[in-house]
């Protein structure tokens, strides 16, 4: 029998439920032997010691020990083990303002050759890393999946949308495709994962929702519900920024679905859903910090760069930390 390829994967954001989940997933998948090692925040302690627990209605309840558990990028001695990156942090806020993403601290030890994925909300978000690795092949994951971290190495999933949809936003060359490729089929042997040539498409599909919905409710306070019963111009708004968002990807080149089609399917599905909090108002509710630079910032700088205008976005961002950080 042929000996299955063993492959190292740096998750970086282990200590999310996002970075477990998927760690697991890899681990668990029956076409490489893939050891997972993990970056772990806050719940460094419990997973160090106890690993994760996962309770999932797709994949059942488990308890996962990732191979390696570190508290910080610093521990990482030898970079050039891995092959791949897997950085699932959220996006951090100065990385889009002229900083670095947290990542960065690995870039004068990594491989050029080593191919760095990245799952993350939001328009731009590829860019901090083109600049602060610029020979890795780079490439970005857009995801469906409703889960969460109750208690430190706790890792919920809960109902039944489950896709990651990875590819680069500029094309790759066909020998770093194929290494993208690969880590789809590895870890699309134990979940669904698409892999495209081009992931703009699914990127900015998925933020003419999450632009749109999150900015106004964060903006707004209110769920999707209570944001289109509070009046009679509630649905000419949300439909408004939907449009700048379209307007301004079409403007980068990247082809949409036809504004109709995306009114439809963005407000028109959102109004008859149950209400939804979309995670901006929930971290605005927490007083968390909330994604508003890849959700409204990097969209209209994108937008000014290819003559745009995008006023109800711009003006939005200014909003949530003003408004809707006060305390509930
Ligand atoms: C997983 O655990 C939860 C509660 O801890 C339980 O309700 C559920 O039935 C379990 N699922 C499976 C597949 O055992
Ligand atoms: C993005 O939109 C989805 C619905 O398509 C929603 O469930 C999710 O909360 C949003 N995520 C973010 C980060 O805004």
């Amino acid at each position: 029998m042929e000996e299955k390829k063993e492959i190292h994967v740096l998750v970086f954001g282990g200590g999310g439920a996002v970075g477990a989940l998927y760690s697991y997933l890899l681990s668990i998948s029956p076409l490489a032997k893939v050891h997972t090692t993990i970056v772990c925040r806050s719940n460094y302690p419990t997973v160090s010691t106890a690993g994760f627990t996962l309770r999932s209605a797709l994949w059942g309840n488990h308890t996962f020990q990732p191979t390696k558990v570190y508290s910080s990028l610093d521990e990482i001695e030898d970079t050039s083990i891995y092959d791949y990156i897997l950085d699932t942090t959220k996006s951090h806020p100065d990385a889009f303002v002229g900083g670095k993403p947290p990542l960065a601290r690995l870039s004068p030890f990594l491989p050029e050759t080593t191919p760095i994925i990245v799952i993350q909300n939001g328009a731009g978000i590829e860019e901090p890393y083109h600049l602060a690795f610029p020979k890795n092949p780079i490439a970005s994951g857009v995801l469906y999946i409703t889960i969460s971290q109750p208690a430190p190495g706790e890792i919920l999933q809960e109902g039944k949308v489950n896709h990651l949809r990875i590819g680069p936003d500029h094309p790759l060359p066909e020998k770093e495709q194929e290494k993208i490729q690969f880590f789809g089929d590895v870890l699309g042997a134990s979940c669904k994962v698409t892999v495209h040539k081009d992931i703009r498409c699914e990127r900015w599909r998925k933020v003419a929702w999450n632009g749109s919905w999150n900015t106004i409710c964060a903006v707004t306070g209110l769920d999707t519900q209570s944001f289109i019963k509070s009046s009679p111009e509630a649905k000419e708004l949300v439909i408004n920024l939907l449009r700048e968002i379209v307007i301004t990807a079409e403007a980068l080149g990247v082809k949409m679905d036809p504004i109709d089609s995306l009114i439809k399917d963005h407000v028109g599905w959102t109004i008859k859903a149950p209400p939804i909090v979309p995670s901006m108002l929930q971290d605005a509710r927490k007083g968390a910090q909330m994604e508003t630079e890849v959700l409204c910032g990097n969209i209209w700088r994108a937008a000014e760069k290819v003559g745009v205008e995008t006023p109800n976005i711009k003006y939005a961002q200014a909003y949530p930390s003003e408004v809707t950080r006060r305390p509930y």
